[in-house]
C-alpha cells in the first residue's frame, strides 16, 4: 500500500515536471540502440556468410517445427488497444503469426488499459494458463525487471515490443542467457528525421517572426516512454547540429493522444500567437489533434507554420500529401510486428534470438507520402 502512494507520487512528479518541460534535460538512459544500429552499419562479407547460415538454419529449424506451430499458444499483452499505432501493430502481427503456421485459437491478443496492474495480471494468467510464448508491449517498461522475471521463471520465452527496457533490464537477459529480447526501432533515428525535415526547410523559411530563432512547441507521448523521450531531444539537436538557435515555447506531455494535443496546441497558439513556428509531435495521433488547433486558429501548415509527427498514419500520410503536414517518420509496423512474431518462432524452434533487434524508420516528405501511403493502405 505504501508502495503504491510513493509510486503515485513520483509519477505525479514526473509528469508535473515534464508538464514544464522546455529546457528540461529529458536525456533518456539506455543506448542500446545505437550500439545495435552501428553493428548493424558495419556488418562484413563475413558476417553477411554468418547471417545467412543462421538464417539457413532458421529457415530449416522453422520448417521443421512449423507443422507444431499451430498447437502452439501465443499471449500478446498491448499496453492500450486504443492507441492507433498499436492497433496497426496488433492486426499486422495477428495475421502474420497465422500466416506462419500458427492457429488463430491459440493466440490472444489482450488490452492492458494502460495500467500496468491490469497488465500484470494479464501476464499471470498466460503463465497459469501455459502458453507456450509471450509477446509483450509493457504499459510501463520500469517494469520490465518484474515482468521477466514472472515469465522466465515460469520458463516461456520473451518477446518485448515497441517499449523498450532499460539497458541494465536488457544486461540482465544477455549476463543470465535468457531466451527474452527486444524487438524496435531506434527512436533517435525519428527525432533526428522530424528535426531534418524542418532544417531542410531552410532558416529562411522556418523563421517567419525573424528573431533569428526557431520558436517551437514541442508535444510529448507519455513521459516514460524512451520513443518520446529520444523524439524530444533529437529532434530539437537535429536543429542545433545544424547551427540553429531554438526556442522552446512550450513543452507538455499529450499521452500520444489526439485529443490532448489538441488542447495544448490550441492553449498554445492562444498564447503565443504567430510566434509559434513549428509544432513538434512525438506521434502522428498527436499530430492530427494538433492540425484541427492550427486549423481552428486559421494558421496554415506550410505557409506560417510548420508540423511534424511519427507513425506514418494514413490521415497523416493524407496530409503531407495535401501539403497539411510538413512530414511525419514510417514507424514500421509490418517489419516490427514480423521480427517480433519470427523471434517468437525462433525461441520456440530453439533457435534463439539476439537480445535485440532492431528496425529503420523512414523519413516521409511530399516525396514520398504517396509511396508509403500505398504501402500501408
Ligand atoms: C510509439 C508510437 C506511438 C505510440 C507509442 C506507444 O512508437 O510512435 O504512436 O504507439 O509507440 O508506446
Amino acid at each position: 500500500m505504501k508502495k503504491k502512494v510513493v509510486s503515485v507520487i513520483l509519477a505525479t512528479a514526473m509528469v508535473a515536471s515534464m508538464a514544464m518541460g522546455c529546457g528540461g534535460n529529458n536525456t533518456a538512459s539506455t543506448n542500446n540502440g545505437a550500439a545495435a544500429a552501428d553493428n548493424g552499419a558495419t556488418t562484413d562479407n563475413a558476417a553477411d556468410d554468418a547471417a545467412t547460415e543462421a538464417a539457413d538454419a532458421g529457415a530449416a529449424a522453422t520448417e521443421a517445427v512449423s507443422g507444431d506451430l499451430a498447437d502452439k499458444k501465443v499471449g500478446v499483452c498491448i499496453y492500450q488497444f486504443s492507441d492507433n499505432f498499436m492497433t496497426l501493430f496488433r492486426t499486422e502481427l495477428e495475421s502474420y503469426l497465422i500466416s506462419q503456421g500458427f492457429s488463430q485459437e491459440n493466440i490472444t491478443i489482450v488490452d492492458g488499459a494502460n495500467d500496468q496492474a491490469t497488465q500484470t495480471g494479464q501476464i499471470d494468467s498466460f503463465i497459469a494458463e501455459g502458453v507456450d510464448v509471450l509477446i509483450i508491449n509493457p504499459v510501463n517498461s520500469s517494469s520490465a525487471e518484474t515482468i521477466t522475471d514472472k515469465v522466465v521463471g515460469a520458463g516461456i520465452p520473451l518477446v518485448y515490443i515497441n517499449r523498450e527496457p532499460d539497458e541494465t533490464e536488457q544486461q540482465r537477459w544477455e549476463d543470465n542467457n535468457w531466451d527474452v529480447t527486444y524487438v524496435g526501432c531506434d527512436a533517435r533515428q525519428s527525432g533526428t528525421f522530424q528535426g531534418e525535415m524542418i532544417v531542410d526547410l531552410g532558416l529562411d523559411a522556418v523563421d517567419l517572426n525573424g528573431n533569428g530563432k526557431v520558436d517551437y512547441v514541442m508535444v510529448e507521448g507519455d513521459p516514460e516512454n524512451i520513443d518520446a523521450q529520444y523524439r524530444t531531444e533529437y529532434s530539437i539537436k537535429a536543429l542545433e547540429d545544424a547551427g540553429w538557435e531554438v526556442n522552446c515555447l512550450s513543452d507538455q506531455v499529450g499521452n500520444w493522444a489526439q485529443d490532448q494535443a489538441q488542447t495544448i496546441v490550441a492553449n498554445a497558439l492562444g498564447q503565443y500567437g504567430t510566434d509559434v513556428e513549428v509544432v513538434f509531435c512525438n506521434n502522428d495521433a498527436m499530430a492530427l489533434g494538433a492540425l484541427q488547433a492550427i486549423q481552428s486558429a486559421g494558421r496554415t501548415v506550410g505557409t506560417d507554420i510548420y508540423l511534424v509527427g511519427v507513425d506514418a498514419l494514413s490521415e497523416a500520410l493524407e496530409n503531407v500529401i495535401n501539403g497539411t503536414m510538413t512530414g511525419t517518420v514510417f514507424n514500421d509496423h509490418f517489419s516490427q510486428s514480423h521480427s517480433a512474431a519470427d523471434a517468437a518462432i525462433n525461441y520456440l524452434t530453439g533457435a534463439g534470438n539476439e537480445h535485440y533487434i532492431g528496425c529503420d524508420y523512414i523519413k516521409v516528405t511530399q516525396e514520398n507520402a504517396q509511396e508509403t501511403l500505398d504501402l500501408v493502405k
